[in-house]
């Protein structure tokens, strides 16, 4: 495995590879969620990029960048054990060098949701991930279905620019009380944990409304809302019912959905959704 924190030496190693690698691009501190995707990548490609980036500019003044877990040699560790070849994980000022100003703007897919509650996420997202992908030129990305939004805003990205990288987007993974992994979940203590096991609940019973008939989206919604209030430590951000593709909200369900929302358990913010 090829480590570097330098853009020149990861251009250098890209340049010498024969076909265009897979990239996993991650803020690190890997879990089970971001090795699903390392490992389908790993099956799909000879060549293969993980990225580690804490991204100053995707989080807002008041976020947590500065107390965002990270553990480089532990995350290395993993990265050998899985078979990487290449792990670019560079420093801020490698990424953004002073003076740095130009920035990636996705129109109405990022006003929405995430968009709404941390507004100029989506700008620092997408500026980053296009600056990875213009770096590492991979034939393919790997996205998890957890950031549901994040991976539509990419997929819109790329077709957008005519990019021509193959976007792939994997399921959410989860422990076993249902609460899907996050590098977050560090900040949570074990009541907390518990507590937050009440989101993926909620996001279950929408799923079984639908089923059972129920198509009046705020219908839907307000018993979720209901179920995450039966739980304290828990404060509901938003709960969305919208079009999988566009994100905006449904009144009437006739067709695939996604449910999604946010929550603050303490200090710590958590996103979850489902497609039903
Ligand atoms: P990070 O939160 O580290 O996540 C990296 C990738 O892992 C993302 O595509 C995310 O959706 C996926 N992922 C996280 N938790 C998951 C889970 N439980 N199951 C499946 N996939 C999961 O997302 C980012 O970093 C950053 O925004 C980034 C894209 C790297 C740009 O800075």
């Amino acid at each position: 495995m090829k480590f570097t924190n330098e853009i020149n030496k990861l251009i250098g190693l890209r340049n010498s590879l024969t076909e265009p690698p897979g990239l996993v691009p991650t803020m690190g501190y890997l879990h089970d969620g971001h090795l699903s995707l390392i490992r389908e990548a790993r099956k799909r490609h000879r060549m293969l990029v993980v990225s580690i980036f804490v991204n100053p500019h995707q989080f807002g003044p008041k976020e947590d960048y500065h107390n965002y877990p990270q553990n480089l040699e532990r995350d290395l560790d993993i990265l050998k054990q899985e078979n990487v070849d290449i792990v670019f994980a560079p420093a801020p000022e490698e990424i953004y060098p002073e003076g740095f100003d130009t920035w990636v703007e996705v129109g109405d897919l990022t006003r929405r949701l995430e968009g709404f509650s941390r507004p100029g996420h989506f700008k620092g997202v997408a500026t980053v991930v296009l600056k990875l992908f213009n770096i590492i030129r991979p034939g393919s990305a790997y996205f998890g279905q957890k950031d549901a939004q994040q991976a539509l805003v990419i997929q819109k990205m790329v077709t957008d620019l005519n990019m021509g990288i193959d976007i792939h987007v994997l399921p959410t993974v989860r422990d076993s009380s249902g609460l899907a992994l996050s590098s977050r979940n560090v900040y949570l203590s074990v009541k907390e944990k518990n507590a937050a096991a009440i989101l993926k609940k909620s996001l279950d019973l929408a799923s079984e409304r639908y089923q059972a008939g129920e198509i009046d989206a705020s219908v839907i919604k307000d018993s979720m809302l209901e179920l995450i209030q039966s739980e304290p430590l828990v404060k509901t951000d938003y709960i969305s019912i919208a079009s999988p593709q566009t994100l905006h909200e449904l009144e009437t369900i006739s067709g695939p959905a996604l449910v999604s929302l946010a929550a603050w358990i303490g200090k710590t913010r958590l996103i979850d959704n489902i497609l039903i």
